[in-house]
């Protein structure tokens, strides 16, 4: 197995099964007022298999046009973000290990099929706050690596209720998701995974 660059944290089984079905709940109330939508690549404009939505503050989106970038507001509908849930505010303090509260809270939606390229997390202004990342409902691959796309990579399972942190010098890890393994939870009703990445954006004043 290859070394996990430091700093990198999987958690197994930070949340519970109640802490799980509540979170969903949250993020149920989140996508009626903030709808996934599928965003597409810079310059290509290719369709991700993965759809979106965020919370917080400021939300990560891409588009041909745009490029990836943060922003207040939702790209289809106009209107600011909803706010992230307090369990995850409250989690980030749990483990983040950084004293500003996270500014955006992405929500990747993969059907059984989707998926995601290996990449760094290098949109935001300040990388001394990591990224935290939730789990929820089906098992995926995941994989990461080291600071360089060439860089040997690690791969495996993450599970409903898992955290990955990727902070101090893996926090320009490159990561991504292989592949999700349908009906391996019983969480969301319709099947699927959902990822909740809670990041900084901009440097504390
Ligand atoms: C991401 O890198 O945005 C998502 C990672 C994951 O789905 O676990
Ligand atoms: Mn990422």
């Amino acid at each position: 197995m290859q070394v996990l660059p430091r700093g990198f944290r999987h958690i197994p089984g930070y949340l519970d099964r109640a802490a799980q079905e509540a979170l969903v709940e949250d993020i149920r109330l989140a996508v009626r007022a903030a709808p996934l939508y599928t965003p597409t690549m810079p310059k290509t404009g290719k369709p991700m298999s993965v759809r979106m939505t965020n919370c917080g503050a400021l939300g990560w989106v891409t588009d041909k046009q745009g490029g990836y970038r943060y922003q207040p507001t939702h790209p289809s509908t106009g209107e600011p973000w909803p706010p992230i849930p307090g369990t995850l505010l409250e989690l980030w303090k749990e483990v983040a290990q950084y004293s500003e509260p996270p500014e955006a809270c992405l929500v990747n939606f993969y059907s059984g099929t989707a998926k995601m390229g290996l990449h760094q997390d290098r949109d935001e202004a300040d990388f001394a706050a990591p990224v935290v990342s939730v789990s929820l409902g089906d098992t995926c691959l995941f994989r990461v690596g080291g600071r360089m796309r060439d860089d040997p990579t690690t791969s495996f399972k993450l599970k409903s209720g898992d955290l990955v942190v990727l902070g101090g010098e893996s926090r320009l890890a490159f990561h991504g998701v292989d592949r999700i393994y349908p009906t391996t939870s019983t969480l969301l009703r319709n099947g699927g995974r959902i990822n909740l990445t809670l990041r900084r954006v901009t440097k504390p004043a």
